[in-house]
């Protein structure tokens, strides 16, 4: 049993940080940041608002979408860096705001901004294996302000929070394939773990995120096209046939150049990372979200999802819409 995209939903909190508002303590300027991420503004969480409120907010819309009640749920996925709480896991919480059975699996997962397409591999799994028969959810929930270093300009201006969530469906005939590397780097990319008071650790760790920028460039512009023409290929397709690419959102200059490579028309690759910057794993289920409410695919479209990110790691998702 394969699956199809029933619904999309997406949540952003209300404060919006522009790149001007960076300049208030950061050695830093808009036309740096533009010009080298394309990012103009993104949201952050304020005290009010949470990973639970943003994702249960985003699950709510999907579920609207697909007009599916709560208790029709069989499993949800929730992929994040880190939840509201380190135990319970995110899914738990969101599951009870959202009024899902007792019965509902659960389970959050951690693969940096490849999360969300491990998460639909996840479901993917599920529906092959027969553990679940109708339909499961699929939520990302980021909020990188929490681990971005913000005396760190190189890093700090390019991230943003958002949750978004796809409801999925059973469905026989409905192709979905993917293609995914991972080399286990800590290096390049990685959020330190936060001190803990352990008498026998002297680890002081301060939790926040450091990046070598340029190598993860060069690891995603490579990454993107090799994925994408991996899943194209094992399906005898080629880009032409496919409606749209949803790349992860980490750089303009990152999805120019697979425009480039890919040879394909601009506008086949959708993207918001003008407004949003960089929220990891919730990049690509947002802007399919956005996507679809502009009626910017159609049901049948073939659709590629493409991340890369932490692990190192990188995956290519084939769907039909
Ligand atoms: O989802 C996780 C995946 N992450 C990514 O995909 C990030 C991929 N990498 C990138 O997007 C880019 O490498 C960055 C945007 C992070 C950096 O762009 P870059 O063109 O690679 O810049 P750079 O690191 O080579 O820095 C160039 C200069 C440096 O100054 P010097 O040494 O040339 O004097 C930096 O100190 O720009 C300076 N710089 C800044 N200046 C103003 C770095 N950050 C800033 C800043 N404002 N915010």
């Amino acid at each position: 049993m394969s699956f199809r995209i029933l619904g999309t939903g997406s949540a952003l909190p209300a404060t919006t940080v522009s790149n001007e508002d960076l300049t208030k303590f950061l050695d830093t300027s808009d036309e740096w940041i533009r010009t080298r991420t394309g990012i103009t503004e993104r949201h952050v969480m304020n005290d009010e608002e949470s990973l639970l409120t943003l994702a249960t907010a985003a699950c709510q819309n999907a579920l609207e979408m697909a007009q599916t009640a709560p208790e029709e749920i069989e499993l949800i996925v929730c992929t994040t860096l880190a939840g509201d709480y380190t135990s319970p896991a995110l899914s738990c919480l969101i599951a009870k705001e959202l009024g899902l059975s007792d019965r509902v699996i659960t389970m959050d997962t951690n693969m940096g901004c490849c999360g969300f397409e491990y998460g639909l591999q996840i479901a993917h799994a599920y529906f092959a294996s027969g553990m679940i028969s109708k339909k499961a959810i699929v939520v990302s929930a980021e909020g990188l302000s929490r681990h971005a270093d913000w005396t760190d300009r190189a890093t700090c201006c390019l991230f943003g929070d958002a949750s978004g969530a796809v409801v999925l469906e059973a469905a026989p005939d409905r192709k979905v394939d993917f293609d995914w590397t991972v080399s286990g780097n800590a290096d390049i990319l990685n959020i330190t773990r936060h001190a803990d008071n352990s008498p026998w650790n002297s680890y002081d760790g301060k939790g926040v995120l450091h990046m070598n920028g340029q190598e993860v460039f060069k690891f995603a512009v490579s990454s993107i096209n090799a994925r994408i023409c991996a899943v194209l290929e094992k399906n005898g397709l080629a880009p032409d046939d496919i409606a749209k690419f949803f790349l992860h959102q980490a750089n303009i200059r990152i999805i120019n150049s697979a425009i480039h490579k890919m040879g394909v028309a601009p506008e086949k690759f959708p993207h918001n990372i003008e407004r949003l910057g960089n929220t990891s794993s919730a990049t690509i289920p947002v802007l399919l979200d956005e996507t679809v409410r502009a009626g910017g695919i159609q049901r049948g479209d073939k659709i590629v999802l493409c991340a890369f990110g932490a692990g190192l790691a990188s995956i290519a998702c084939l769907l039909e819409y």
